[in-house]
């Protein structure tokens, strides 16, 4: 078997601001044999976001950036990616949108991860608004970051059945499972192509 030494591995950054359940997860693929990726930083907006704890578990370098001034905080975010020398940034429930500017200078570097079928419910709250209006499907998307919230090119996405009993929560929870295994399979055909 051909070993992976020598194979340089993409440096990722991890943006998140709360439970980092994808974090935990891409934490998890980034520690496989075969994976083509490490992640090098994770970034929070929150000082007690449960996902820091992730990154402290694994010795991930970590920082969290205060963002009472959008500007200062983007300058210091482009510092430490600078300084990490990261490759792609992958946002994982990170609830600040970042300029036009920040978007441009990592250009087709950025992804999300979504909760809905996008180009359906953008913005916040998808799963309530998709029962109430009766969808009989919802499901996840990973796309490229653009300057039009939850805009850009879609990368990947999993579709799943909304059931007659569901709620805001049951749902989010069925979604969320299929998330951890989309985000990965979408990372990897990102990193293929770049
Ligand atoms: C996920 O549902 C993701 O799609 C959305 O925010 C949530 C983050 O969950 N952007 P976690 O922090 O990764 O557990």
């Amino acid at each position: 078997m051909p070993r992976l030494i020598g194979i340089k591995k993409k440096r990722i950054a991890i943006f998140i601001s709360g439970n980092g359940s994808n974090l935990k997860n891409l934490i998890f693929y980034s520690l496989k044999k075969k994976s083509k990726f490490k992640i090098e930083l994770v970034i929070s907006n929150k000082v007690k976001a449960k996902g820091l704890s992730y990154a402290k578990k694994f010795k991930i370098k970590k920082k969290v950036i205060n963002y009472n001034n959008l500007q200062n905080a983007e300058k210091k975010i482009l510092n430490e990616l600078k300084k990490n020398k990261i490759e792609l940034i992958c946002l994982a429930g990170f609830m600040k949108i970042l300029s036009k500017q920040f978007i441009k200078r990592f250009n087709g570097k950025i992804i999300n991860i979504h909760p809905s079928l996008l180009p359906k419910y953008k913005g916040l709250n998808t799963h309530q608004r998709a029962i109430d209006n009766n969808e009989k499907y919802s499901g996840c998307t990973v796309h490229f970051v653009n300057e039009n919230l939850d805009c850009g090119k879609i990368i990947m996405q999993k579709t799943i059945r909304i059931f007659k009993n569901d709620n805001s929560k049951k749902l989010a929870k069925r979604i969320l499972k299929q998330e951890h295994l989309l985000y990965p399979k979408a990372l990897k055909k990102v990193i293929s192509s770049l």
